[in-house]
């Protein structure tokens, strides 16, 4: 594995020769690893089926759980999906940016049916982070990109999160520092006629809920595991070794302290380790901050993570969904 450090405040890096190196990789179908600004993604070339099934090997993934495919622009995702009215609004307002949009696959997508995991829908997304959208645009491919973690496991923002997971399965990866939003993109389905939160994510639904004027409906309850209508709604993910503990009224001497905002719990003095997400309440930095913090956590050896309440507006939505999952029977 070569690790190629970029510097994102410059555009040097798009001329270095690990630019072109990295492109013939994913034109070999190889697996790259590639910054967002929501998370590292484990990227390859979405159009090569083989390509697509190591990424699922790799990950440990199971196949009926399709993949996001990443492109430049708007003109490129309208390329292998049908963007109706909603999904052109929504489309314009945030893109790039950590939003992705499942609509219908279009018959001419070139897009593997493994990426989609056989459906007739594609999850597509222009990022904000601009590693993806380069390499995208110069290798001339979408590039199918889950987050660069083993299955169900803690989702990497830093490149030594992902060096540490999936190291030994990458050709390539491009180190831009840890990612500024920290966690996922939102998944708005709009397959049906009405708009649907599929996942909680980098853009809150209130700002969602303003573009389209109208409310989202949650993703469909009735989940068979082979019936993947919303398959990224697996309970258990975001796992950590130790156990969580939500809603903690108190901190305790064998646990970890997760901690929110100024109000310090109980006992808190006294946790074995402690990462307070944000000091001063503000949820943006706290997703920021929530990956990483769980990861440090979960290394101190506590049998237990005890979390703080965060309230669930804005991004804490998103936050209280990610800390629900890893607290999740396994
Ligand atoms: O921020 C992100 O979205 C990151 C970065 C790398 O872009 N990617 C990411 O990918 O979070 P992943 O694979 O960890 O999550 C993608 C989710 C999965 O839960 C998957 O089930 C869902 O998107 N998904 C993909 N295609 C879908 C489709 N056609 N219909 C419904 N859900 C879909
Ligand atoms: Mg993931």
């Amino acid at each position: 594995m070569q690790r190629w450090k970029v510097d994102l405040s410059t555009t040097d890096w798009q001329t270095a020769p690990e630019a072109s190196q990295v492109c013939t990789a994913l034109s070999n179908g190889e697996l790259v690893a590639v910054p967002t600004e929501t998370v590292y993604g484990l990227a390859a070339d979405a159009t090569n089926g083989l390509a697509c099934a190591g990424i699922f090997e790799a990950k440990g993934r199971p196949q009926f759980n399709p993949l996001i495919s990443h492109v430049p622009a708007l003109a490129d995702a309208q390329e292998h999906g049908s963007f109706g009215p909603m999904a052109l609004a929504l489309a314009e307002a945030f893109w790039p940016g950590p939003l992705t949009l499942v609509v219908p696959k279009k018959e001419t997508s070139s897009i593997s049916d493994l990426a989609t995991a056989g459906l007739q829908t594609v999850a597509l997304r222009v990022p904000q982070g601009p590693v993806m959208r380069f390499l995208s645009q110069k290798a001339g491919v979408p590039l199918a990109a889950p987050s660069a973690n083993r299955s169900g496991k803690i989702s990497p923002t830093r490149a030594e999160d992902v060096v540490a997971d999936l190291g030994h399965a990458l050709s390539f990866i491009v180190d831009g520092g840890a990612c500024e939003v920290g966690i996922e993109s939102t998944i708005i389905g709009l397959t049906d006629a009405k708009p649907r939160l599929l996942r909680p994510g980098g853009i809150a639904r209130e700002s969602i809920e303003a573009v389209l004027g109208v409310s989202l409906e949650g993703a469909p309850s009735t989940m068979q595991p082979d019936a993947p209508s919303a398959p990224g709604m697996l309970a258990s993910h975001y796992a950590p070794d130790a156990n969580m503990v939500l809603n903690a009224q108190e901190a305790r001497p064998s646990d970890a302290l997760l901690s929110f905002g100024p109000d310090r719990l109980p006992g808190a003095e006294n946790a074995l380790a402690e990462f307070n997400l944000s000091p001063s309440a503000d949820l943006r930095e706290a997703a920021s901050r929530l990956f990483a913090g769980m990861r440090e956590l979960d290394q101190s050896g506590a049998n237990a993570i005890r979390v703080q309440f965060i309230p669930s507006f804005g991004l804490g939505e998103a936050i209280n969904d990610r800390l629900r999952r890893a607290a999740a029977p396994r």
